[in-house]
């Protein structure tokens, strides 16, 4: 363990400082490392940046937004790992604490893993966590605040009646891990499920409670699938068009659930994060109070193939409740795409992606998701573009201010349709190699057309971020949203998969689509259709950096394109994660 992942080192020195100043030092030998020389070219700007990994329970406490990450301050990928703290009052000026949790006690002595907070009807939070116990089991621990009027929560007691959840009754205690966010039922019990596996399906167990304290297991899992380990659960109500006064954008927090009315009259979500594939996907469905039964909505497919927040790089995302602004905000993290041996040049690892607003759909068709509206307190300079025209095999640099650290919203009209492609039904299962094949720098009928963001002066370097249409026999037409950062650099050991999902729109209505993409150093993060396609995509340009990075709209289709509107604003940085002093 011990030689092992020194990348994660030389982050905490970036990051983590006030871990080493830590009251509560445990690791002490950190003090004496030198960091490496630390490259900024590609380090992020305004997205935030963990050193390491999944995500636990963020959650909002007396003014305050806490995010909880996994962190490993002694550098083993799998050993000791904490829960690093953070706090702001916007989600974007962040300011790190010393790590809430931390292996202290035998039911945690292997480490703190992932898990979720649940803000108690009294007003009080626990967080509920998984700990590897002495025999490496996964068990499923509570911790309260010590000092409920220190807003920074800084301090977290494990009662000595841990572990809540033990693997018993034949639970695979390796693959029993990542508790929700509880929810309180009508019948007054509490309920949580915890990620596990059989063989190969995966397993959402569901477990009741009365106190918080003694957690009993349900006879049947909440919900099961046949894609392997389920990771990171979330479970949570969404709003549902049209139905009472409640407006659908609004969130719903799983505290209202013991509203029986409220019970009623939502939809529910289940994602899972799939431990083989590093991908997520969730399902839109209803839940009954009574059977505790979760089935999804026809149309969902509860399979690999099933719908997912991001068709990028995000992986062991969380959603929680924002009572300050009544939003549900997801949360997902990215890895980074280069070497080990690169990231500790670097000296840092894995951000966390631009926390989403989350909404159902009008139809309840799928989720949509949006950055946060505070983002745009980052925008600086703006420039414009509107009405132009971009023929068959045209491009354009949308010059005048520097996209290296930007925000871009654009939106493209499609005059004539008659001639997009015809959609053969065998892709629908498979956009990312249908993307694969039919590139950006493939020519089409109708698209390839959209961004090349990180893109050099002569093009060599470039991200493509655009969408295709397609016809279908029934004369429908079919939208890909696709990214494409083959070109983004020619290191050859750099992660570059061509990232695609469709998008839900009906573009013969409209003739029309959105895109609006965060460009930050390394990071690309597109929101097609108003959010309801989202890919986030990790890149390393080597000429495409600082001031040399330009951006451009391209049109690779036959029929020509208007860019009807495109509005670009350089993006401030934020204070990010910078020590409590
Ligand atoms: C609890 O936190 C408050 C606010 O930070 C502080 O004034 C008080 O001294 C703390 N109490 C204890 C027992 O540490
Ligand atoms: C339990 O899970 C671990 C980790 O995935 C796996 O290696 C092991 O085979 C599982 N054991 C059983 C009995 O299924
Ligand atoms: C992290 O990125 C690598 C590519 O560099 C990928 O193969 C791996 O699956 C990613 N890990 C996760 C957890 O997504
Ligand atoms: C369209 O294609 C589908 C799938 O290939 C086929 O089943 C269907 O019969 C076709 N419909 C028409 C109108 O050609």
């Amino acid at each position: 363990m011990a030689a092992t992942a020194p990348l994660f080192w030389v982050a905490l020195l970036l990051l983590g400082t006030a871990a080493v100043r830590a009251s509560h030092v445990v690791y002490p030998e950190l003090q004496s490392l030198e960091a490496e020389q630390v490259d900024e070219t590609s380090r992020t700007g305004y997205h935030f940046q963990p050193p390491k990994h999944w995500i636990n329970g963020p959650m909002y406490y007396k003014g305050l937004y806490h995010l909880f990450y996994q962190y490993n301050p002694k550098g083993a990928v799998w050993g000791n790992i904490v829960w690093a703290h953070s706090v702001s009052t916007d989600l974007i000026d962040w300011t790190a604490l010393d790590p809430a949790v931390y292996p202290s006690k035998p039911f945690d002595v292997n480490g703190c893993w992932s898990g979720s907070a649940t803000v108690l009807p009294s007003g009080v939070p626990a967080l509920m966590y998984t700990g590897i116990d002495p025999n490496k089991h996964q068990v499923q621990n509570v911790a309260y605040p010590k000092n409920l009027s220190d807003p920074f929560l800084r301090e977290w007691v494990k009662p000595g009646y841990n572990p809540v959840i033990a693997p018993d009754g034949g639970v695979n205690a390796s693959a029993f891990r990542d508790p929700t966010t509880a929810w309180y039922g009508p019948d007054g019990h509490w309920r949580l499920l915890v990620g596990s596996k059989v063989d190969h399906k995966g397993l959402a167990v569901l477990y009741r409670s009365r106190d918080f304290k003694r957690w009993v297991r349900a006879h049947h899992p909440f919900h099961s699938g046949l894609t392997g380990m389920w990771e990171c659960p979330d479970f949570f109500p969404v709003a549902v068009a049209g139905a009472g006064r409640r407006h659908h954008r609004r969130g719903v927090d799983t505290a209202e659930l013991r509203d029986k009315a409220v019970a009623e009259e939502v939809k529910y979500v289940l994602k899972v994060s799939l431990d083989l594939t590093r991908y997520e996907y969730y399902t839109v469905g209803t839940y009954d109070h009574a059977t505790d039964r979760y089935n999804p909505d026809a149309g969902f497919q509860d399979n690999d193939y099933g719908i997912r927040y991001d068709y990028g790089d995000f992986y062991a995302s969380k959603s929680f409740y924002d009572p300050v602004k009544r939003r549900r905000i997801l949360w997902g993290w990215a890895n980074e795409s280069d070497t080990v041996p690169d990231d500790r040049k670097k000296g840092w690892a894995g951000i966390q992606a631009i926390p989403r607003k989350l909404w159902l759909s009008p139809g309840g068709r799928q989720l949509i998701q949006w950055p946060v509206e505070e983002i745009k307190a980052l925008r600086a300079k703006h420039v414009s573009v509107a009405d132009k025209v971009v023929k068959g095999g045209e491009y354009f640099e949308v010059t005048g201010f520097k996209s290296v650290q930007s925000d871009v919203e654009a939106a493209f009209e499609i005059k004539d349709l008659s001639k997009a492609e015809e959609f053969n039904p065998a892709w629908l299962t498979d956009p990312q190699a249908l993307c694969k094949k039919r590139g950006s720098a493939d020519n089409g009928e109708v698209g390839p057309f959209g961004l090349w963001v990180l893109a050099d002066a002569d093009l060599t370097e470039r991200t493509a971020v655009f969408f295709r249409v397609f016809r279908t026999n029934t004369s429908k037409h079919v939208v890909l949203m696709c990214n494409d950062p083959t070109r983004s650099s020619f290191e050859s050991q750099v992660y570059r998969p061509t990232f695609a999902g469709f998008v839900n729109v009906d573009i013969s209505k409209t003739k029309k689509i959105a895109l609006r993409t965060l460009i930050d150093h390394s990071v690309v993060e597109s929101f097609g259709a108003g959010g309801r396609t989202c890919i986030l995509t990790r890149v390393y340009p080597k000429k495409a950096i600082g001031d040399a990075a330009h951006l451009f709209v391209f049109n690779h289709g036959e029929a020509e394109i208007k860019v009807t509107n495109l509005d670009a604003w350089e993006l401030k940085t934020p204070k990010m994660n910078v020590p409590q002093q």
